[in-house]
């Protein structure tokens, strides 16, 4: 498939990060943003607001389409309670249930991840098709109603993009395609569904999930924290934010060349070479809402998720995805930037259990949020519409600012 001109749009973006770099002011027209509350971080009923209205209703990353690359191929999703299994059919369709037996409830697969012909439960053995499809049941006689027909595994609404499994437990949400508006236009020269797992490490951070999202949505701590890399690899005073419909975002960062530290300039370095030059000069990262946060590079790049554990646990997994390097090991490039990466990572952790501890300790009553941090924003903007403000206390609200300043639709798709 051809890949779709993105020069607009990189253009404007190149011209809103020159435009910020030497500006003395945020725009005239932006508003004040109010304080957001701190008990968001810390109250048990926003938490369970959350769960009920935003994990389980949103498209949620599962896996990559490789890991269940083959028909009977199966991997559970448990990160937010419900057990869920992704499971590839014989059609070659991924699709999601609960992995729930409809007889008494035990799971139909145990172990993380395998390959099947079917889903034979862990208890009496119901067997299910790979479609779900109830097929068979020891003892049939014995129970005089049953219609097998009807039960059949739970479905979980299950679509794929960019080598993406999302997945959603409400079955009336939106197709993946438009709940991700301009995104797989804009990203289809990364190729992600060509690229391949590098390798996965998960972090336990003893913060709220929002308070280690929060820190990968702007680029103004890089100087404190990252002085020997993101701090010295980018020019955080020359980023554009691009707020878009449903919670997602886009930070374009410039780069500082020839620092030494650039990936792109590695040798031997992978490269995507679809990717326009806009992603080899600048530091291009995605937020997919609600937990999914992408910095993009041709050389390949993480996929880091943010997952509540609770209301004051959060496991951060990054899932680093590459250009596939065929047969042999992994291109040494790799040796080098896993390292920085998760020295990057390492220091973007530091403050976030003494966050944790601040909104704690009541004595921190919010967050003031500058405008180059306005992305944080608009992400708990986001949380608000989904969860219905007239659902939530009043002095957990964050009042709806910024619908004004969201990026227009690309032409191209605007016109659809
Ligand atoms: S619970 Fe699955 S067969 Fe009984
Ligand atoms: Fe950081």
């Amino acid at each position: 498939m051809a890949i779709p001109d993105t020069s607009e749009i990189c253009r404007g973006v190149e011209d809103a990060i020159a435009w910020e770099a030497a500006r003395e002011a945020p725009p005239a027209d932006f508003p004040p943003l109010p304080e957001i509350p701190g008990g968001r971080y810390t109250r048990q009923d926003f938490h369970d607001l959350e769960v009920e209205h935003v994990w389980r209703k949103s498209w949620i990353y599962a896996c990559r389409e490789e890991e269940v690359r083959e028909p009977g191929s199966y991997r559970a999703f448990n990160k937010l309670g419900p057990p869920i299994i992704v499971v590839r059919g014989k059609d070659d369709v991924v699709r999601a249930f609960y992995n729930t037996c409809r007889h008494r409830g035990a799971p139909v697969v145990r172990d993380e991840a395998g390959k099947v012909g079917r889903l034979r439960c862990q208890y009496h053995s119901w067997s299910y098709a790979l479609d779900g499809t109830l097929v068979s049941v020891p003892d049939e006689r014995d129970f005089a109603c049953l219609n097998k027909a009807d039960r059949g595994l739970l479905p979980v609404r299950c679509e794929t993009w960019g080598g993406m499994v999302f997945i959603n437990e409400d079955q009336s949400a939106m197709p993946l395609a438009d709940y991700l508006g301009g995104l797989p236009h804009e990203l289809a020269c990364v190729g992600m569904d060509g690229l391949r797992v590098v390798e996965t490490v998960s972090y336990e951070i003893d913060c709220n999930w929002k308070a280690a999202v929060d820190a990968f949505l702007e680029v103004y701590h890089i100087n404190t924290i990252h002085p020997t890399n993101a701090g010295v690899m980018l020019h955080s005073k020359a980023a554009a934010m691009g707020l878009m419909p449903h919670g997602h975002s886009r930070m374009a960062t410039r780069k500082n060349m020839n620092q030494g530290i650039n990936f792109v300039e590695f040798e031997g370095a992978p490269d995507i070479a679809t990717m326009p030059d806009f992603y080899r000069n600048n530091n291009v990262a995605y937020n997919i809402f609600p937990n999914l946060v992408t910095p993009v590079e041709p050389t390949g790049f993480p996929i880091l998720l943010f997952w509540p554990r609770g209301l004051r646990k959060t496991e951060m997994v990054a899932v680093y995805v590459a250009p596939d390097w065929g047969d042999g090991e992994r291109p040494a490039f790799w040796d080098r930037f896993l390292p920085i990466f998760d020295a990057v990572l390492q220091e973007d952790m530091m403050n976030l259990a003494p966050i944790q501890q601040s909104l704690d300790s009541g004595a921190f009553t919010g967050m003031m949020i500058n405008y180059q941090e306005r992305r944080i924003y608009w992400f708990h903007e986001e949380l608000d519409r989904r969860i219905g403000a007239d659902r939530m206390p009043p002095e957990l609200r964050v009042a709806p600012v910024l619908g004004d300043h969201v990026e227009p639709l690309p032409l191209a798709l605007a016109a659809e």
